[in-house]
């Protein structure tokens, strides 16, 4: 709900429990007055303090009033060069060469229902949101500002983007603008978590203490990163799972960005997100905009958890677009880490006929289906089946797929060419990187220019033809390397800082172009794993391969990790052979089965290397997975032990949203001698209620969440042992 006080330019954005709320004060400065738990109303400007502080300087018409400073003030977007030293949401360079920009409010505008970004992923909805957006403007330069708020209650979810207007008469160049600005005037000491890591070992939970100056995670790889997440959270210092307040904020975009946090000289904090500055520069001509990606925060005010469920639901309700409108998603099957590159028709089939009889709905080709993709250093662009490989092409093979009773998936990786193609010897100049300067190769490969229409013209017209040519239910699209030599033959010099931004662009267009061609393809993002795990890319891929990294002990953190945003449904996780391809490590197929699904469940090896007892406990996965799959996929998720502090287990838990049902999931550590008696305490269920735990005993409600459930000392006598309790009502 948004509640105005016109009266005294107040805003208050409620939603179900928590409150933000800004106001335009006499000079027209737009301060940030409060966020947090819900306070029903009133004004909130009382809060802030005004102090003469030295060397804070005093806007022109404070006159003499050296007690009111935009450097100490809580701004809701700040500015630039005219008195706040901390960090700017917005820079731009008029043709004078100065670099202010003093954003004074001038009108609002609310609406019902949700606002839409062109060209850009954002949550979307119908009147179950309102939407206000705030008017500003820089009289000096006749730069305008619109910064856009959606309100959904009952995700708490209020999402924010910025569109910039050069209303003036002359070239502007926009080098910096956030999604988002989050000042914090009177809270004292917070923490800063992020989620961090490198390729195969993706989103590990970092936490730090806020110090004075400026903290902060980014990516300049072109991608959002397997490096750093786009999603970060300022928390109290005590809070935990269950306690305390915390600000969940994620990017909607999967390019460069930037998540800092300053710290001032009056322990005040500041929290941005947006597109990073760094080889960010935007001309706006006379009369054009640029409008930035969204950002989402959540405000939990008690814990991480509550958090965490909230943008689960948020995601899943209103972000992501599920071609299957809510049917379950087909158990797959993929060939990449039984095969990689050395298939052809009679293996894949081979594969396949080992899965469908476990109940394994959906077959996956992975990469080399086609050009001379026998290796990963050619073939790229070139979208045509490899007949060596698969005689009669997907024409001959989807049949075969089908016949077994299974649909057919295949893999792609648009942006990418090798240098050994025909596409890459037509035209060598569509990819990145100025002539003169040799290209910087990735896995041997270079990227097209994406921010080219014409080039992803052709490579779209190319892969329609692969998608029409056969059955097809299933994408995955994969890019596998980090963008370099940034820079557009289409642009002239003085526009190549929108490179990075207008290539993100394109990858939406084209994923936008193949939804809508497509809707009954269930696409699925990967980005050589979890390289650009984040909720634009979710808006047109309801599932993102989380990582490269299939080692089910290194899964239990990355999807750990992964779930302080990203809902289960979201986490692409498969079972692959032991001993793992990426760790070495070997563990027990049913663990391996109780880790992948908790998440868009698979299997990626070859199942006719498995023995008969393997193959037995593979069906019994799969139907149970099946059977309890509207409690992972839809339940609200618990964490019920934190895989960073190396404790004896990690365990999660689904409870259905009336509570009278719960699946518990536990893995253990690394066995030792005289293991200590554990129990494991559950959360969510019904206090009143008693439970039967697989179909035996009687478990108060109240018991199990307060007293736990003792763990069999059975499970701690080898390494990494799992188990999963089904609860029951009586
Ligand atoms: C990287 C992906 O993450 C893998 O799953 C696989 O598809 C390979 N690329 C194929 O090249």
């Amino acid at each position: 709900m948004i509640v105005l006080d016109k009266e005294n330019n107040v805003f208050t954005l409620h939603t179900q429990n928590t409150t933000y709320q800004m106001k335009a004060d006499e000079y027209c400065v737009l301060l940030h007055t409060y966020y947090g738990p819900r306070i029903r109303s009133g004004d909130l400007s009382c809060l802030i303090q005004y102090a003469d502080r030295g060397l804070s300087p005093n806007p022109n018409e404070a006159g003499h009033r050296r007690d009111y400073s935009l450097d100490t003030l809580p701004q809701e977007y700040s500015t630039c060069g005219v008195g706040d030293f901390r960090l700017p949401s917005i820079e731009f360079e008029p043709e004078d060469g100065s670099r202010l920009a003093d954003l004074r409010y001038v009108g609002f505008e609310l609406r019902k229902g949700k606002y839409s970004l062109e060209g850009l992923p954002s949550f979307w909805g119908g009147d179950e949101w309102e939407t206000l957006i705030i008017f500003m403007e820089d009289a000096a330069s006749q730069m305008s500002v619109e910064l856009f708020y959606g309100v959904l209650e009952n995700c708490d979810l209020i999402t924010r983007a910025v569109r910039v207007t050069n209303r003036g008469t002359g070239v502007v160049r926009l080098r910096r603008c956030a999604s988002l600005c989050l000042d914090f005037q009177n809270d004292g000491d917070y923490d800063f978590i992020t989620f961090d890591g490198c390729h195969a070992l993706e989103r590990n939970l970092n936490r730090s203490p806020l110090r004075p100056g400026i903290q902060s995670v980014e990516s300049v790889r072109g991608t959002s990163s397997h490096h750093h997440n786009p999603f970060v959270i300022l928390c109290e210092r005590q809070a935990s799972e269950d306690y305390g307040i915390c600000y969940g904020t994620a990017l909607v975009y999967s390019g460069n960005f930037l998540a800092a946090v300053e710290r001032t000289q009056l322990e005040h904090n500041r929290l941005l997100l947006g597109i990073n500055p760094y080889h960010f520069c935007w001309t706006l001509e006379p009369g054009a905009s640029f409008t930035t990606p969204e950002a989402a925060m959540i405000c939990s005010p008690s814990g991480f958890g509550q958090m965490s469920r909230q943008y689960h639901r948020a995601i899943r309700e209103h972000l992501i677009h599920d071609p299957l409108q809510g049917r379950q998603r087909p158990v797959l099957i993929n060939n990449w880490e039984a095969t990689e590159f050395a298939f052809n028709a009679d293996k894949l089939v081979d594969i396949a006929s080992s899965a469908a009889p476990l109940g394994i709905e959906l077959f996956v080709m992975d990469d080399g289906w086609f050009g001379t993709r026998d290796s990963d250093l050619g073939g790229l662009g070139d979208w045509t089946v490899n007949e060596n490989k698969l005689p009669g092409g997907l024409k001959a093979l989807v049949p075969r797929i089908q016949k077994l009773g299974m649909s057919f998936g295949i893999w792609i990786e648009p942006e990418m060419v090798s240098e050994d193609s025909s596409l890459y010897r037509a035209h060598p100049d569509w990819v990145l990187g100025p002539p003169g300067r040799p290209h910087t190769r990735g896995r041997s490969q270079l990227t097209l220019d994406f921010s080219r229409k014409d080039v992803r013209d052709h490579v779209y017209a190319d892969l329609r033809k692969v998608l029409d040519s056969a059955s097809i239910s299933y994408v995955k699209w994969d890019m596998n390397r980090s963008l370099t030599d940034v820079w557009s033959a289409a642009l002239p010099a003085d526009r190549q800082g929108e490179v990075f931004h207008r290539y993100i662009l394109g990858v939406y267009d084209m994923l936008d172009q193949m939804r809508q061609d497509y809707p009954h393809i269930l696409i699925e993002g990967c980005t050589g794993g979890g390289g650009r795990f984040d909720a634009g890319m979710l808006y047109y891929t309801p599932q993102i391969w989380c990582s490269d990294n299939t080692d089910a002990v290194d899964r239990l953190r990355i999807q750990y990790g992964t779930s302080f945003c990203y809902p289960v449904s979201t986490m692409g996780a498969h079972v692959s052979a032991v001993p793992n391809a990426q760790t070495g490590r070997s563990v027990s197929i049913r663990t391996r089965g109780v880790v992948a699904m908790s998440g868009t469940f698979g299997y990626e090896m070859d199942l006719n290397n498995t023995t008969p007892e393997e193959k037995k406990l593979i069906r019994e996965q799969v139907a149970f997975f099946k059977e309890h799959y509207h409690l992972i996929q839809r339940g609200d998720y618990y964490r019920l032990s934190d895989p960073f502090q190396g404790g004896p287990f990690t365990a999660w838990e689904y409870v259905s949203p009336d509570r009278k049902e719960a699946l518990v999931s536990l893995v253990t550590g690394t066995t030792h001698a005289s293991p200590a008696f554990r129990t494991l305490r559950l959360k969510g269920l019904d206090p009143a209620l008693c439970y039967r735990i697989n179909g035996e005993g009687r478990w108060p409600g109240d018991m199990l969440m307060n007293a736990g459930w003792p763990i069999p000392m059975s499970l701690f006598q080898d390494d990494y042992q799992a188990a999963q309790l089904y609860l029951t009502t009586m």
